[in-house]
């Protein structure tokens, strides 16, 4: 039994619906039991909040993988550190941590480190998965003023990002989940170009039928635009250290790590554009 945690998640939701067409026993864990909705056939729903370790202690019983998930927050160690504790009283035989990219070079590439120091320290196998910034970000964050002003923001200057479709981070994990001999390994995952956002907003372009503009603000500019639009200071500062090191280049390097996994190669970013099409439709000013 595999238990998949921040099933509500954007890349929770995708390993879930992914490890529901393969022949293992999957439950998945919501915080919420109204964020569950219709589970995949076959696929049983129990709910966790890290902070209440009876609820993960029940969610464990007879599961062997564990696919451990953290909120992208202030609280990701010590979130995580809880329910390792709990784990580590468990049968698990292996946990597969989505982490990040970047090291300790970044807020929150470092907060993954911290917390896969702790997971080393308890002696559970595991599998972190190490993904690059993902191309769903333009969806969730960019698209509203994409499709209502052409246009999208950044203080990534001309940073090459090697990112990566959450699909193809979610097969890796449903392969780290389902194989033997990913333990002890540590996978970094990125798409196979690197792209600044200037190339980006013309691949856009190129699809979407319309001119795309990325527009380099300041960091203190864009920090205030973050804040207003209601993202708690924590994040935003967070949010603008990941850019900066986006800015440095430190985010480039392209690895073969995906196409070594799932023996193809990644999603690219104009793959991407195409199936997302649907989220990236004029409105208002920028319709005409
Ligand atoms: N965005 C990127 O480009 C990127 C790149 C590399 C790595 N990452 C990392 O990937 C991870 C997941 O990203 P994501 O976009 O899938 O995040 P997300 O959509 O915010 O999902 C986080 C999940 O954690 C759950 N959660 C929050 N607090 C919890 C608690 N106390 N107990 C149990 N579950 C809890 C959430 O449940 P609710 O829905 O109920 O709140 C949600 O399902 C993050 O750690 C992030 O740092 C992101």
């Amino acid at each position: 039994m595999i238990l998949i945690t921040g099933a509500s998640g954007n890349v929770g939701k995708e390993v879930l619906k992914q490890v529901a067409q393969t022949k293992v026993q999957v439950r998945a864990a919501f915080q919420s039991a109204s964020k569950a909705g219709v589970p995949p056939p076959g696929v049983e729903i129990v709910t966790v909040d890290y902070n209440q370790p009876q609820t993960l202690r029940a969610a464990l019983k007879g599961v062997e993988r564990v696919f451990l998930v953290g909120p992208p927050t202030a609280q990701l160690p010590a979130l995580e550190g809880k329910a390792m504790e709990v784990i580590t009283q468990s049968d698990v035989r292996q946990v597969v941590k989505l982490s990040a990219m970047g090291g300790r070079e970044a807020i929150f590439p470092r907060q993954h480190a911290q917390s896969e120091d702790y997971i080393q320290s308890t002696g559970v196998p595991y599998t972190f998965l190490r993904p690059n910034g993902f191309m769903q970000n333009i969806v969730n964050y960019n698209a509203p003023t994409i499709n209502t002003q052409n246009a999208f923001y950044g203080s990534e200057g001309d940073g090459r990002v090697s990112q990566i479709d959450i699909r193809d981070v979610a097969a890796v994990a449903v392969k780290a989940l389902t194989e033997d001999g990913h333990a002890g390994k540590a996978y970094t995952l990125t798409g196979s170009e690197a792209l600044t956002n200037r190339e980006i907003a013309q691949i856009l372009s190129e699809e979407l039928g319309r001119e795309i503009a990325y527009i380099n603000l300041q960091p203190a500019p864009l920090r205030e635009a973050l804040l207003s639009a209601g993202v708690p200071a924590w994040n935003a500062d967070a949010l603008l250290d990941l850019q900066r090191l986006y800015r440095e280049g430190k985010a480039a390097n392209v690895t073969r790590d995906v196409e070594q996994i799932l023996g193809r190669k990644p999603i690219r970013f104009v793959q991407f554009v195409r199936d997302y099409r649907h989220a990236f439709e004029a409105r208002g000013k920028a319709a005409g």
